[in-house]
């Protein structure tokens, strides 16, 4: 075993772990594609389990620094998960709060995840989905304004900031000047604007690929469809470069396809984010003989199994 030495430190907060998160080098889905280097950011390396560890602590610290946070108040937020987990775990860490609305079907490993680190939850119908959860936190705000600090996730400039300012950041660090392309998908959209408007400021020109879930209905938790969606105030379209659909099944054939040829277990979304990272691959070896292509695994699969070790009680 190599040894890692940023891995290899003392930290005096759980939080301090969040960011430097490595880029792995996909060998065995990316065989084809001999000259492009394909590299995943693993998000799910965070001490919260996802990407949106990142975005989620710079909107508590931002509010906490001009006044919007106070300990008197509780933070609320809709969360179809990652980003509730985030609070959760940022809001024991610091001593804050926390409740979060979800649609009652949201699984039961988020459920039980964000309960753990003491957050109250509220449900919004199951029939709503993620835009049902945003409806009804603004509604419980707006009825009581000064007892909630309510980051909204979705309008808040923070959350695209802190990957203008971390993630885009880290990429570049990793792999320099090599990069030539890079592809996330969208939720909030907080990663692809902020990682992208940072790599638009390298030296050289990055090709910066927004990912969407091709249909309306799809299984590719925590990305939205934009044209059937309440889309998000932060998203702006003149952001990315292109826009590039992926189907559910591209997703999740990808998802494991990576678990079985890598050793790489990630999330439906880190499955499409990779879906379309080989696509752009296939596209730079076929039109410029080479290339380097990264995109991000915002979680880890197993984080949407049931939690037997956080069961009550057990059925053998
Ligand atoms: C599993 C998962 N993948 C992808 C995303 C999308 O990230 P973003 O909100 O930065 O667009 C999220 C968060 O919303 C998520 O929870």
């Amino acid at each position: 075993m190599k040894l890692n030495l940023h891995r290899c430190r003392t930290l005096p907060n759980v939080l301090d772990a969040i960011g430097n998160t490595p880029l792995l080098r996909l060998k065995a889905v990316a065989k084809h594609v001999p000259d492009v280097e394909v590299y995943v950011k693993l998000e799910f390396l965070n001490p919260g389990g996802s990407v949106k560890d990142r975005p989620a602590l710079r909107m508590v610290e931002d509010a906490i620094a001009d006044g919007r946070f106070t300990k008197d108040k509780i933070l609320i937020d809709a969360t179809s998960g990652n980003t509730g987990v985030a609070y959760s775990m940022i809001g024991a860490a610091m001593g804050y709060k926390i409740q979060l609305v979800l649609p009652k079907n949201a699984s039961k490993a988020r459920k039980d995840i964000t309960q753990a680190y003491g957050t109250e939850l509220i449900y919004s119908s199951p029939m709503e989905g993620s835009d049902g959860a945003i409806r009804l936190v603004r509604k419980i705000v707006s009825e009581a304004p000064d007892r909630y600090f309510y980051p909204d996730q979705y309008t808040n400039p923070s959350n695209p900031l802190a990957h203008y300012l971390t993630t885009g950041k880290e990429i570049l660090d990793a792999v320099g000047d090599r990069i030539t392309h890079f592809v996330a998908a969208l939720g909030t959209s907080g990663t692809a604007m902020g990682t992208t408007r940072r790599l638009h400021e390298h030296t050289h020109k990055i090709h910066c690929v927004a990912a969407e879930p091709a249909e309306a209905m799809h299984g590719l938790e925590g990305l939205k469809h934009m044209a059937s969606s309440i889309v998000p105030a932060i998203y702006d379209s003149t952001v990315p470069d292109e826009i590039m659909p992926i189907t559910t099944d591209e997703g999740w054939d990808m998802t494991e396809k990576v678990a079985e040829l890598e050793g790489l277990f990630v999330g439906h979304s880190g499955g499409a984010n990779i879906a379309a990272a080989i696509k752009l691959a296939e596209r730079a070896q076929a039109e410029n003989g080479g290339g380097c292509v990264v995109t991000v695994a915002c979680d880890r699969g197993d984080r949407y199994f049931e939690p037997v070790r956080w069961e009550k009680s057990y059925v053998w």
